[in-house]
């Protein structure tokens, strides 16, 4: 029976098992060498004077959070299409999240949406840099600088893509990061923050990720979390990091086969990147033309059939009922988005035959 092609794999480039080995038998499995290296390496390669280290990318939102200091009740406008952890984190700290809608094409978050929902009580922005997009911040920043409102860069999604020239995760007060299985580099779980703030939140971000200690071993100066990423984990994403134009050259050729078989196909169309943006796209997401295709899940359903993993786009925060207090009429593209994006594989490793294989099948399934 033919194998099924996964929408994600994890792919491991070069000699992280050497790595790997080298920190376990050094016995140290929790903090280590390899996570200071880690962090080095991840400043050199995103051109920042700092970087953290942490469990993953979820945690990663959340020390920023603490580290902003951001209290019950406080604003926090965040897209409405997009993974939610944001926006869960909001929920869970008792923070108020506010959706903004996002653009049809590029699906990253609409500035006029943002405009509109800045409020008195507003203390940050989010954006999430889907897929490998990079939003267009350049007007986000100048308005959050006047209105002195931090932003924060979901980068998740988006290592290794640029936005004038600059790397994604660089360009706002905080860029935020995650290593899981099926993220462009990966550690296993992990996550990193990157601030061009002051000495003050660096240090705040440094001791609400180790419990709040500082120097004195058990001296609790803030209530802390346990936000650390293992040395095990680093010596992995070390050598992921030592080999990213690998990685990155074998995506890059991946979607530019996916581009060239789908791109003029009638009924699909594909994510959007705007002429500032260079992507290195994560997955290969596009809108399915329900008249041309039917329902965008029941194609899910037979590309399974094909022995083919896809992926629905992300429910907007309408469609879901943990978010019902904060609901709101005018998320009309996140709600088209939700209900129309689909996401095929796309992996470091992915073969040129299996993107063939997949396109075709995909084409095939028009009514
Ligand atoms: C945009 C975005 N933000 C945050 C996260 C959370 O990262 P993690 O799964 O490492 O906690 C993810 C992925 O899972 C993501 O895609």
């Amino acid at each position: 029976m033919k194998k099924i092609i996964p929408w994600s794999q994890a792919h491991f480039v070069s000699n992280e098992k050497f790595h790997l080995n080298k920190a376990f038998d050094s016995t140290w499995v929790s903090g280590g060498e390899y996570v200071e290296k880690f962090e080095k390496e991840f400043c050199k390669y995103i051109k920042s004077d700092f970087a953290i280290s942490v469990n993953n990318g979820t945690s990663a939102i959340h020390l920023a959070y603490l580290a902003l200091k951001l209290k019950a009740g406080d604003e926090i406008i965040i897209p409405s299409f997009g993974y939610l952890a944001a926006a869960n984190l909001a929920l869970l700290m008792n923070l108020k999240p506010v959706f903004a809608d996002v653009d049809l094409d590029t699906f990253c978050v609409n500035f006029s949406s943002i405009k509109k929902k800045i409020t008195k009580k507003t203390k940050l922005i989010v954006v999430i840099n889907t897929y490998g997009n990079v939003c267009d911040l350049r007007p986000i920043l100048k308005l959050a600088k006047l209105k002195k409102i931090n932003v924060l860069e979901d980068s998740a999604e988006s290592l290794g893509s640029k936005y004038y020239n600059k790397n994604s995760g660089i360009l706002a007060d905080i860029g935020t990061f995650s290593f899981q299985a099926t993220k462009t580099i990966t550690t296993g779980e992990g996550g990193m923050v990157i601030t061009k703030k002051n000495k003050e939140f660096k240090d705040l971000l440094n001791l609400y990720r180790n419990h709040g200690i500082k120097n004195k071993r058990y001296m609790h100066l803030v209530p802390g979390h346990n936000f650390r990423l293992t040395n095990l984990q680093a010596a992995i994403g070390y050598t992921q990091l030592k080999n990213f134009n690998k990685i990155l050259k074998n995506r890059k050729k991946s979607y530019n086969l996916y581009k060239k078989l789908l791109q003029n196909i009638k009924g699909i169309k594909l994510q959007k990147f705007q002429s500032n943006v260079r992507p290195l796209v994560w997955t290969m997401a596009m809108v399915l033309d329900k008249n041309i295709f039917g329902s965008r899940d029941s194609i899910i359903k037979k590309m399974l059939k094909k022995k083919i993993e896809t992926r629905n786009g992300f429910y907007s925060t309408n469609r879901l009922k943990i978010f019902k207090k904060f609901h709101s009429k005018d998320l009309k593209n996140s709600d088209y988005l939700s209900r129309n994006v689909i996401c095929l594989p796309l992996f470091n490793g992915i073969k040129n035959s299996q993107i063939k294989y997949i396109a075709k099948c995909l084409i095939n399934l028009r009514k």
